[in-house]
């Protein structure tokens, strides 16, 4: 794969268009050394970016989490964003908007930092391997275990909340699975390392409240476009001894979509109608023009 800091194109980076292979940081950064930055990841689908003002929203608010505020208003983040894919000639493409503290202060304290913002797109079609889509991904169980709220600005899109999701992706990829599935503090299930989780029993849809990790757009979504179809959705603490009693599994998020689980350790399930026909209505969602005519839009995509 060709190395991020050597592709051609365009970053929003501080207001201004950069050419990408010139948007550096300095190697004293605050954000590089205490994790001080928040970013977002959105998609956009023929032209139009899914989720943009809530995804916008939630990188503002984490940013206020973390202690700082972003120097632009939403509605300027909102309209960099699409320009950024239309500088670079995009119409299907992932958007990562980043803030961070900069490198006026190098201390523990930050609050000399000014805060900078970036906005990147580039083509990324899939998160997962196409072949493993079908007949869902194998998770193993993360080393690491979601910090509790009182512990962590769990709300908060982090960067350094990311150390423990890139420890567990890399063992469970250099042991043959796609990804971790991490348990919270209490020894619940919570997420994988980058998505939100879904199971089904007797056509009903059960996931974990979002007390200590991100309620993903897409998981407000999914269980919008569930209730929309009649099908009942249970927001309830899982257990790993719970796994036996689920038929079906997948994961949600704007990178990995919806993504069917095929294995957890030593359960298996099979991808089926319900996954599918979520799969399905997802997509057309994502793609639709005008969502509130299709769908009773999720409350989530309301302004
Ligand atoms: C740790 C984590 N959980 C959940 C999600 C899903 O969030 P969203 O659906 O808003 O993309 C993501 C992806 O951003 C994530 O990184």
């Amino acid at each position: 794969m060709l190395p991020f800091d050597e592709r051609d194109g365009w970053i929003w980076l501080d207001g201004r268009f950069t050419p990408w292979r010139d948007a550096k940081l300095h190697v004293l950064t605050h954000a590089l050394h205490y994790g001080s930055g928040v970013f977002e990841g959105m998609r956009m689908y023929d032209g139009r970016i899914f989720a943009l003002e809530a995804h916008t929203r939630r990188l503002v608010r984490s940013a206020q989490l973390l202690d700082f505020a972003i120097p632009w208003s939403e509605a300027e983040l909102n309209e960099a964003a699409i320009e950024t894919c239309l500088r670079n000639g995009l119409h299907n493409c992932y958007i990562r908007p980043i803030a961070w503290r900069g490198a006026e202060q190098l201390s523990v304290s930050a609050l000399d930092t000014r805060v900078h913002v970036a906005i990147a797109a580039w083509p990324w079609p899939k998160y997962f391997d196409e072949d493993r889509l079908r007949r869902g991904i194998r998770l193993c169980w993360a080393k690491y275990r979601r910090p509790s709220a009182d512990a962590a600005p769990t709300a908060a899109k982090a960067t350094g909340l990311y150390v423990i999701c890139t420890i567990s992706k890399n063992v469970a990829e250099r042991e043959g699975y796609d990804d971790a599935l991490m348990l919270d503090s209490t020894g619940a299930i919570a997420e994988a390392t980058g998505a939100n989780i879904f199971f089904v029993r007797d056509g009903v849809l059960f996931t974990p409240p979002p007390s200590s990790f991100l309620d993903g757009i897409t998981r407000q979504t999914i269980i919008a476009l569930a209730r929309a179809r009649g099908i009942k959705v249970v927001e309830s603490r899982i257990m790993p001894a719970d796994l036996g009693a689920f038929t079906e599994c997948f994961v949600v998020g704007t990178a990995a979509e919806v993504t069917p689980v095929g294995q957890i350790a030593e359960h298996a399930f099979q991808p089926g109608r319900l996954t599918f026909g979520l799969i399905e209505a997802y997509s057309a969602l994502v793609r639709s023009r005008v969502s509130a005519a299709a769908e009773p839009a999720p409350a989530i995509l309301a302004s």
